[in-house]
């Protein structure tokens, strides 16, 4: 809370002074609704491009656009009160230059209302994260397993096992070197993301790496049990809302069916009464 009693947003230093603190709670969000259930018990939340595959149905996140990244962060900014609010930048839109993606960073922020954007990629991508935090744009950085290299990797396996470990960790401290307030871990083996996080001067958010990192992110739809098709071994699920979605629509249509819906107390009559307003 601040002086005049409103609640203050978490910003990119706080999250960077919590190194070493009280582990860091994240997930993602798309639209306005699970923003206000996530903004009360989070410290950041992702506006992922894994919108892609979750609400969009598409096979990877590739497809994923700059005006899709837009208007689901300004559905989410409307849910958000505390949290800190970091969008990330799709493939195809930072890549080419720092040029390139500051442009598109900005038109992020200045359209979403996002304190921060969160790239991919480490050691190539130092010095694009250094010119844009020298211009005002807090970046998250994102090693390990990168989704948008989906193609390179030749799937989603597992990175930084055996000897690929030190790429990893060079990518972990070039990325902190270039001013990444934090760094997301992906599906690295559990020791290196000890050690990185041991190592580096920001916070790691894990997922899919060690109980050690300074905070964890799951996608909100893979914990809640909605993105069904998609089990991997580093996502717990503490729900299972989808199948409860899916009897509570099988008990509907068995409703409409049988004539059982809508009952007598779901109808208007024809007479105005109290509670019909809704
Ligand atoms: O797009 C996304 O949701 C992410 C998280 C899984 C880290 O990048």
């Amino acid at each position: 809370m601040s002086a005049t009693g409103e609640t203050k947003a978490i910003t990119p230093p706080d999250i960077r002074a919590r190194k070493g603190r009280a582990p860091l709670v994240c997930l993602t969000a798309y639209t306005t609704p699970i923003a206000r259930l996530v903004d009360p018990h989070c410290d950041v939340v992702l506006v992922g491009d894994s919108v892609g595959m979750v609400l969009h149905g598409l096979s990877s996140t590739l497809g994923v656009t700059l005006d899709m990244m837009i208007m689901h962060g300004q559905a989410v900014r409307r849910g958000l009160v505390r949290s800190l609010m970091v969008v990330d930048l799709p493939f195809g839109s930072y890549e080419e230059s720092p040029v390139q993606a500051f442009g598109n960073a900005a038109r992020l922020m200045a359209q979403t209302g996002c304190a921060a954007v969160k790239l991919e990629g480490g050691e190539k991508m130092a010095e694009t994260i250094r010119f844009l935090c020298a211009r005002g744009i807090p970046v998250m950085a994102h090693v390990g397993l990168t989704p948008q290299a989906v193609n390179t990797f030749g799937g989603y396996r597992v990175q930084g096992r055996g000897e690929d470990a030190e790429r990893i960790r060079r990518d972990a401290n070039a990325v902190t070197e270039a001013g990444a307030f934090s760094v997301v871990l992906e599906k690295v083996p559990e020791p290196l993301a000890k050690r990185i996080t041991a190592e580096i001067a920001v916070p790691t958010i894990g997922i899919g790496a060690s109980l050690a990192c300074d905070g964890q992110i799951l996608v909100s739809d893979d914990m809640l049990g909605l993105f069904s098709s998609f089990r991997p071994k580093f996502v717990k699920r503490y729900a299972e809302l989808g199948e409860q979605a899916d009897a509570a629509i099988a008990a509907y249509a068995a409703d409409v069916r049988r004539r059982c819906f809508p009952a007598a107390e779901h109808l208007y009559t024809h007479e105005a009464r109290a509670g019909d307003v809704t």
